[in-house]
């Protein structure tokens, strides 16, 4: 009996503190619907609460929503960043070429290890899952997840390495992620090899600064932005797991890009070759309003400016050959000093943050569950390519799009499922045609036509399938090479 009164006023004295410390910031409106809740959804609920860094929101809020010039613009010291072109003469070619070296050394002794972003929802593609789950491969209809495990299935093969893969989840799909990879065991790749860690979540505002009730006993929150990836690196112990694996450098890549060339020994080369702490890789962008981020130097800094911060002039300004001057876009890929991460997240350094304004559905004081119709609330989150500020020898490396970019941001249209799996058809066909096959090509797009699917266990790339194909292959609608 003494036992149970114990836990009860334990109890009492924790939503008594908790209620205090949101009455001090003044967001003890959270507390609404406290008297309706089980004693069990109260428990949960004041777990969250306590969870929230009520300092940094009252922060975030006064800088971004109350202040009354809210987003920082990037001002005129914006300039063009060096890139590395991709390889037209002989003498680019011969330095593409040392980096591969360098990069196959660097894949072969285990030095490298891979990092995939993975915490976001397939929700903006009408998909109910994690993006990783979406069917994508133009025949088989594999998942993302699978496309890029295979991938480096057949780097493992390649090396005769097991190179560790961490995939990052957010709250709301971490389960499902892993059931997905337990279900398919691991698509072939060891389970030991796979670490899966968290990002954190971090709440929104309204307008007013207040908290926002998702649930009468949950208040809204969302995940912290791939920026978030580095502390959770560390936080998860995988930090330390990559240490132990003896692992020096990282492969970052987002999982929308089917076109991800995974571990890339050319981009790890040329990020080793200078002792760089982060590189990134970059592509010509297709028009003006493209929505990537851009590379620029910011006061002598290398820096990505988001497409939603870039000025109209500045996307629209040109070098004297026409080319764009801020042409150099963001495919969100990077290598990454395991070092540079200790650094980034020992103590001192910090990533800003920066603010959107979203729908975000809310529970109204009547109770009723509003979704909005206009933008109601602000929404915090870092950004990873904003370590670049700190990172010592940046590189960016130029690719071509056809070969090494084509995410899946929308259900239809542009940097749609249809856009990537034609490139991943496209790609394909190149290969054929490079060992010549022939293959059918609408005349008038140049597209190719019938789907075809090259797995990566059965050719990584294009010179794995010449050296694999012969004489007797056909190009035909709906083949499968696996
Ligand atoms: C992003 C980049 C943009 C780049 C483009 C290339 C940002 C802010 N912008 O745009 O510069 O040109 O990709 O495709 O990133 N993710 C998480 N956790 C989060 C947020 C995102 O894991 O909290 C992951 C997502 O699962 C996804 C990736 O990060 O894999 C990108 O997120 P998304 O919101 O699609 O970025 P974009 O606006 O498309």
């Amino acid at each position: 009996m003494k036992e149970v009164e114990t836990v009860v006023s334990q109890k009492k004295l924790d939503y008594a503190e908790v209620l205090e410390r949101y009455r001090s910031y003044e967001q003890q409106h959270v507390f609404r619907f406290w008297n309706m809740l089980s004693s069990h959804q109260q428990q949960s609920f004041l777990q969250q609460l306590n969870s929230i860094d009520l300092d940094l929101i009252k922060d975030l809020s006064e800088r971004f929503v109350l202040a009354s010039s809210s987003i920082p613009e990037e001002d005129g010291m914006l300039s063009p960043a060096e890139v590395i072109a991709v390889p037209r003469n002989e003498q680019q070619r011969k330095s593409a070429a040392e980096a591969a070296a360098l990069g196959e050394e660097a894949l072969r002794a285990g030095r490298i290890g891979g990092i995939l972003v993975a915490g976001g929802q397939g929700t903006r593609l009408g998909f109910d899952g994690p993006k990783g789950k979406l069917p994508i491969t133009p025949v088989k209809k594999k998942s993302l997840f699978q496309l890029h495990a295979e991938k480096i299935l057949a780097l493992n093969r390649r090396f005769k390495i097991a190179l560790p893969w961490y995939i990052m989840t957010s709250e709301t799909n971490d389960a499902e992620t892993r059931a997905f990879f337990d279900e398919n065991q691991y698509f072939g790749l060891a389970k030991s090899d796979i670490f899966f860690f968290q990002q954190s979540m971090i709440p929104a505002v309204d307008d007013k600064g207040k908290l926002i009730l998702s649930e009468p006993d949950r208040v809204f929150t969302n995940p912290n932005g791939h920026g978030g990836t580095l502390n959770a690196l560390r936080d998860s112990g995988a930090l330390a797991n990559m240490e132990n694996r003896g692992i020096q450098d990282v492969f970052y890549f987002q999982v929308d890009n089917v076109l991800s060339r995974i571990s890339d020994p050319i981009f790890i080369g040329y990020h080793t070759q200078v002792n760089s702490d982060m590189s990134c890789k970059a592509v010509a962008k297709k028009n003006p309003h493209e929505k990537v981020g851009v590379f620029g130097k910011l006061d002598g800094k290398l820096t990505v400016v988001e497409y939603s911060d870039l000025s109209e002039a500045q996307m629209q300004a040109t070098n004297d050959d026409g080319s764009l001057m801020y042409g150099a876009g963001s495919i969100a890929t990077h290598v990454i000093k395991r070092e540079f991460i200790e650094d980034l997240t020992g103590g001192t350094l910090s990533l800003p943050y920066h603010v959107a304004h979203k729908k975000i559905a809310y529970i109204a004081a009547s109770g009723e569950k509003i979704e909005p119709e206009e933008p109601n609330g602000y929404k915090f989150e870092t950004f990873i390519f904003d370590a670049l500020q700190f990172a010592a020898n940046p590189v960016v490396m130029e690719v071509e799009r056809n070969e090494e970019f084509s995410p899946v941001k929308n259900p239809n249209g542009d940097a749609s499922s249809e856009t990537a799996i034609r490139d991943l058809c496209n790609l394909y066909g190149r290969w054929f045609e490079t060992a010549g096959i022939p293959v059918p090509r609408d005349p008038r797009t140049h597209t190719v036509l019938g789907d075809v699917e090259i797995s990566p266990l059965f050719a990584l790339d294009e010179s794995e399938f010449v050296e694999k194909s012969d004489t007797g292959l056909k190009f035909r609608d709906g083949l499968y090479l696996g």
